[in-house]
C-alpha cells in the first residue's frame, strides 16, 4: 500500500485525504506533506524482514531530521545514525536509546566525540586521527567507547559518484591494508576502547542486493580475521543505501526483506548482531513537496511550468540530476493540452529545476503540483537561497487529520540573525 494515489475522482490523495483540500486549508506557499502511516509501514517492512535476527535499525537522520518524525520512528523501535554533534543532540532530544545510536563520519570533532562517549553511543572509526580523538574523548569523559571499524570494502555500488562511498578512492573509512594498525591501536587502549564490530557503507540509491551481499561477504571475512586475534566482536553494520522507485514505473525493486535475506546466512552463521542504517528507504516515499503553479510560459521551443517551489526547497534534481516524479494534484480541465514541460522554480539561475521534459497537461495558474519521494534529502538539504524561506511540514495522521509538524521559516526569522547589530 502506498500513501499517495490518484483516486477515481481524478484527485491525488495522501492516505484518505485529498491533497487539494490540504492546499486550500494551509498557507499559500510550498510545503511538505507526509503520511505518518507510511512511515510506520516502511519501518514495519524492516522489522518484519529482520525477524529472527538480533538487530538494530539505525535511521540515518541526515535524510530527514524533523523532530516529530524522529520521535515517531523512535517510538516504533528505531535507533539513529548520526553524522554531527547536532544530529547527536537532536537524537537524544527525540529520546533515542543511545545503545541504538551510531555516530559516523570522517571529520568528527573532539567535542562531538566527548558527547558521544558520555552518552554511550557506538562510534565508527574512520581514520588514524579519528581514533586518536576517540581515545582523547574517552579520557575526557571517563567512559570506555564502543567502537566499530569502518572498513572500506572496495565494492562498486553502481550509483552516482556523489553518493558512492564504498569504493577505493572514497574519503570514508579505513583501507584494509591498514586494518592491523587499527587492531594494534585498540589492543593498546583497553581502558578507552571496546571493539564492538565492523562497519561499511557502500553508497546510496543502490538497487541491486547482490552488491550488499558482496560487501557483507568481504566484511565477515574481516570479522573472522579480527576474531582470530582474540577480539570479542559481534556487530556487523552494513550501512544504508537501499534505493527506491523514483521513476514510478512500477519496476520491482529490492525490498528490505530482499536486502536482509541476502546477508542473513552470513550473519547467523557467525552469531553476529546486524546493524543497518537506512535513510531513504524509510522516509523518501512518505512525502511530496506540494507547489503552486505560478504560470506557464514558452521560450523558443521549450515550455516551462513555473512553480513556487525550487532548488532551495528540493535540490536533488539540480545537484545530482536526480529524477523525482511530478504530477498535478487535481484533474486537469478537459481542454488542457498535454505538452512537454520543464518544471522550474523562481530562483535566479538555470540550475533551478525540479524536473525536465515532463509530459503534463497544461495546468491553470494556482494549480497544485507535487514532486514525489521528497521525504529524504529534500527538506534536510533545503537552503534559503534567494531568501526563499524553508517550507512548513505537515503530516496526515492515522485518523485522517492533518497536523503541522514544523513551522515554515519566515522573513522575521531571518531578521533575527541581525538583532544584535
Ligand atoms: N549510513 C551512512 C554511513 C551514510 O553515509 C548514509 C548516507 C546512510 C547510512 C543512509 O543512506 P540511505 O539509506 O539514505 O541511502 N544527498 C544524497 C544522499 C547522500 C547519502 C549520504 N549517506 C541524495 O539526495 O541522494
Amino acid at each position: 500500500k502506498h500513501c499517495f494515489k490518484r483516486s477515481s475522482d481524478g484527485f491525488l490523495y495522501c492516505e484518505d485525504v485529498k491533497v487539494q483540500d490540504v492546499i486550500e486549508s494551509v498557507e499559500k506557499r510550498p510545503f511538505y506533506l507526509y503520511s505518518k502511516p507510511q512511515i510506520t509501514r516502511n519501518f514495519e517492512a524492516y522489522r518484519e524482514a529482520l525477524e529472527g535476527l538480533n538487530s538494530i535499525v539505525g535511521y540515518a537522520i541526515k535524510a530527514n531530521n524533523n523532530l516529530k518524525i524522529l520521535e515517531h520512528l523512535r517510538e516504533l523501535g528505531c535507533g539513529a545514525v548520526l553524522v554531527s554533534g547536532n544530529e547527536l543532540r537532536l537524537a537524544l532530544r527525540a529520546g533515542f536509546d543511545p545503545k541504538k545510536c551510531i555516530f559516523n563520519g570522517n571529520g568528527k570533532l573532539l567535542e562531538e566525540l566527548v558527547i558521544a562517549a558520555q552518552e554511550g553511543v557506538f562510534v565508527n572509526v574512520d581514520s588514524e586521527f579519528d581514533l586518536d580523538n576517540i581515545i582523547a574523548a574517552s579520557r575526557i569523559s571517563g567512559h570506555r567507547v564502543n567502537i566499530l571499524l569502518r572498513i572500506n570494502p572496495d565494492v562498486d555500488p553502481q550509483v552516482h559518484p556523489y553518493v558512492a562511498t564504498g569504493n577505493k578512492n572514497s574519503k570514508f573509512g579505513i583501507r584494509n591494508e591498514k586494518l592491523q594498525w587499527f587492531l594494534d591501536a585498540v589492543k593498546a587502549h583497553p581502558n578507552e576502547l571496546k571493539l564492538a564490530g565492523a562497519h561499511c557503507h557502500l553508497g546510496s540509491t543502490i538497487t541491486k542486493v547482490d552488491i550488499f551481499r558482496d560487501a557483507a561477504a568481504v566484511m565477515v571475512k574481516y570479522i573472522d580475521e579480527i576474531r582470530a586475534q582474540g577480539f570479542d566482536i559481534d556487530y556487523l553494520n552494513i550501512g544504508g543505501g537501499l534505493g527506491i522507485d523514483y521513476y514510478h514505473t512500477g519496476a520491482v525493486l529490492p525490498s528490505p526483506r530482499d536486502l536482509i535475506d541476502t546477508v542473513r546466512d552470513l550473519v547467523t552463521s557467525r552469531g553476529l548482531n546486524l546493524i543497518i542504517e537506512p535513510g531513504r528507504s524509510l522516509i523518501a516515499n512518505t512525502c511530496c513537496l506540494v507547489n503552486h503553479v505560478t504560470g506557464v510560459k514558452t521560450n523558443g521551443t521549450k515550455n516551462f511550468i513555473v512553480v513556487d517551489g525550487s532548488m532551495a526547497e528540493l535540490i536533488r534534481p539540480s545537484l545530482y540530476g536526480a529524477y523525482q516524479h511530478i504530477e498535478l494534484v487535481s484533474p486537469a480541465q478537459p481542454d488542457a493540452e498535454i505538452s512537454t514541460f520543464d518544471v522550474v522554480g523562481p530562483v535566479c539561475e538555470s540550475a533551478d529545476f525540479l524536473g525536465k521534459d515532463r509530459e503534463l497537461r497544461t495546468p491553470a495558474r494556482g494549480a497544485g503540483l507535487v514532486v514525489h519521494d521528497a521525504g529524504a534529502y529534500c527538506m534536510s538539504m533545503a537552503s534559503t537561497y534567494n531568501l526563499k524561506m524553508r517550507p512548513p511540514e505537515y503530516w496526515v495522521e492515522e485518523d485522517g487529520s492533518v497536523a503541522k509538524i514544523r513551522h515554515g521559516e519566515t522573513f522575521e526569522d531571518h531578521l533575527r540573525f541581525f538583532e544584535f547589530l
